[in-house]
C-alpha cells in the first residue's frame, strides 16, 4: 500500500521505517529539511536501537523516501498518518495542538481524491472530532476526507520492536471502511496475533492517555512506598518483588528511584488533567496531581540525600553523575530526572562531572554548566560522591574495585536501585539508595559522618509546573 507519514520526529521516523519494512511504499514528510536529508540518507537523527538498520534497508530498497513537500504527500497517497508532536504548552498544563492543526489545515486543500487521515500523536480526548470539522472546512469541493485515531504506544529504546510487534492496535473511527483499510495496513501484525481493538475516536484517544497515566501512577506509587521504607527501615526493592508476584499487580513499572521523565509521561498526565478540567471532570483525575508531585519529589530527595552524604554541603565538592538521559538506550534528555538533579547540584557551585553513553550532546545543550565526559573513569576521578542516575547497562558492568581507586571518597548514591550493592559494598563503597536500608553495617567514613535518609522537605528541585 502507498501511505505517507507526516512528521518524522521520534514517532514518525520509526513509524515510517517500520511501515516500509512490512512492505508498504512510504513517503515521510517533515518541515525540517536537515532531518529529511538525514533520513533520506538512511541515518537516524536520534539514538534508537535497530532504527538505522531498517532505515538503511528500506531507503536502499526504494520503499522509503522523504520530502518537505506536503503537496507531494497529497499527490503520493490517499492514506496519511499524522505523527507530529503535541508538547506541553509553555503557559499551561495543556497539550499544544498547533502542529497537528497545521498539518490538517495544510493538507486539506491539497487533497484531490478521497482520503483517510490517521492521527497517531497523543492528543486530548475530543481532538479527532474537532479536527474532523477542521479538515472538512478546508477541502476542495467534491473531495472527502475521513479522519481516524490510531494511538502509538512505543517506548524509546524499544521503538522498533514496539512498532513491529505492538501489545495491541487501537483504532478509533466513525465511518465504516476505515477499520478495513487499517486492518490491511497492519495485516502482518494481525497475522502474527496482535490484538486489534476497533472503537470510537474518543475511546482510542483516551486509551493512550489512560495507559500513560496508569504507568505514571504505578511508578509514583512505588516511589511513595520508598519514602515509607526510608521512614521505617523497610526495603522497597523486596516490597516491589513481593507485590509483583501478584499477577493482578505485576512487577513491571514498580522500580523505585528517581522517577519518570521524558517527552511523554510527565506532559501526558498534565495534559490529561488540563483536559479533564475543561470537561468539568477535573476532580475525577485529581490524583494525577499527586502522581506528578510524588514524581518530582524524588528529584529533591536525591539532591537532599546527596547533600547529606557530602556532610550537608556541596561547597568545594566534586560530584560524578552517571547518566544524563531520562532512561537508558536513549539520547533524550527531555524532562530528564538525572539532568534535573545534575542542574540542581551544579547550581550550588559544586564541581559536577557528567557521563552518559549517548546523551552528552543533548545534555550539553540543555545544561551547559557541568563538565561532560565520554569516559566513566574521567567523570569519576577524584569524586567525593558518585551519583548513579540513569540505569545504563554499562554502569552495572563497572568494576567497583577499580573505580574506588580513582575517587576521593568511595560513596555511591544509586538513585535507580540498579547496581549490585553487595558487590559495591564488598569493594569498600558506602552505598546508599532511595527506599532501601544499608546493605550491611556502614563502613567507617574518613570524616566520621553519620548519614541519615532525608524526608521530603526544602525547595523543589524540578522547575515548578504551572
Ligand atoms: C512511555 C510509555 O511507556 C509508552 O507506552 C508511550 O508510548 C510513551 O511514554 P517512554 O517515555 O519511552 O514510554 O519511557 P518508559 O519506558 O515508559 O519510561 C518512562 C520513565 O519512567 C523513565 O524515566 C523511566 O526511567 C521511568 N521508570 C520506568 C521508572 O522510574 N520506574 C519504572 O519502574 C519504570
Amino acid at each position: 500500500m502507498r501511505l505517507t507519514v507526516i512528521g518524522t520526529g521520534y514517532l514518525g521516523a520509526v513509524h515510517a521505517a517500520c511501515m516500509a519494512d512490512i512492505g508498504h511504499d512510504v513517503l515521510g514528510v517533515d518541515t525540517d529539511a536537515g532531518k529529511v536529508e538525514e533520513l533520506a540518507a538512511g541515518r537516524a537523527p536520534f539514538h534508537e536501537p535497530g532504527l538505522p538498520e531498517i532505515l538503511t534497508r528500506n531507503t536502499r530498497a526504494g520503499r522509503l523516501r522523504f520530502t518537505t513537500s506536503l503537496a507531494e504527500a497529497a499527490d503520493f497517497a490517499d492514506l496519511h498518518f499524522v505523527c507530529v508532536g503535541t508538547p506541553q504548552r509553555p503557559d499551561s498544563l495543556a497539550a499544544d495542538l498547533r502542529h497537528v492543526e497545521a498539518v490538517v489545515d495544510g493538507l486539506a486543500p491539497l487533497l484531490t481524491r478521497d482520503s483517510l487521515v490517521v492521527g497517531k500523536s497523543t492528543v486530548p480526548v475530543g481532538t479527532t472530532r474537532s479536527l474532523s470539522r477542521r479538515i472538512a472546512a478546508g477541502l476542495r469541493p467534491g473531495v472527502e476526507a475521513r479522519i481516524a485515531w490510531n494511538p502509538e504506544f512505543l517506548r524509546e529504546g524499544f521503538a522498533v520492536q514496539d512498532t513491529l510487534r505492538p501489545d495491541r492496535l487501537v483504532v478509533g473511527a466513525t465511518e465504516p471502511g476505515t477499520d478495513q483499510l487499517l486492518r490491511q495496513v497492519y495485516e502482518p501484525m494481525l497475522r502474527a496475533g496482535v490484538p486489534y481493538i476497533g472503537t470510537d475516536p474518543a475511546t482510542a484517544e483516551l486509551v493512550k492517555v489512560a495507559a500513560n497515566s496508569f504507568l505514571a501512577t504505578k511508578i509514583s506509587f512505588i516511589n511513595a512506598m520508598a519514602e515509607i521504607c526510608d521512614a521505617t527501615g523497610a526495603d522497597v526493592a523486596t516490597l516491589a518483588d513481593a507485590l509483583g508476584h501478584d499477577a493482578r499487580i505485576g512487577r513491571r513499572f514498580l522500580s523505585a528511584g528517581l522517577g519518570f521523565g521524558g517527552g511523554c509521561l510527565p506532559k501526558d498526565i498534565r495534559a490529561f488533567l488540563a483536559r479533564a478540567e475543561e470537561l468539568q471532570v477535573g476532580e475525577a483525575v485529581s490524583f494525577l496531581r499527586d502522581v506528578d508531585r510524588i514524581n518530582r519529589r524524588q528529584r529533591r530527595r536525591t539532591v537532599d540525600l546527596a547533600r547529606r552524604l557530602l556532610g550537608d554541603t556541596f561547597a568545594g565538592k566534586r560530584v560524578a553523575v552517571l547518566g544524563a538521559t531520562f532512561k537508558p538506550d536513549s539520547d533524550d534528555v527531555r524532562d530528564s530526572p538525572a539532568l534535573d538533579v545534575a542542574a540542581e547540584i551544579a547550581a550550588t557551585g559544586a564541581d559536577v562531572h557528567v557521563h552518559d553513553p549517548e546523551g552528552i550532546d543533548n545534555a550539553r545543550l540543555a545544561l551547559p554548566g557541568p563538565s561532560y565526559h565520554t569516559d566513566v573513569m574521567d567523570a569519576c576521578r577524584d569524586a567525593d560522591l558518585v551519583l548513579h542516575l540513569t540505569e545504563w547497562r554499562q554502569y552495572r558492568a563497572i568494576d567497583p574495585v577499580k573505580l574506588s581507586e580513582i575517587v576521593r571518597v568511595p560513596t555511591v548514591l544509586d538513585a535507580r536501585n540498579a547496581l549490585d550493592r553487595e558487590v559495591w559494598h564488598a569493594a569498600g563503597w558506602h552505598v546508599r539508595a532511595l527506599g532501601r536500608p544499608h546493605p550491611t553495617p556502614q563502613p567507617e567514613r574518613p570524616d566520621g559522618l553519620r548519614v541519615t535518609i532525608p524526608h521530603a522537605s526544602g525547595p523543589a528541585c524540578a522547575a515548578p509546573t504551572p
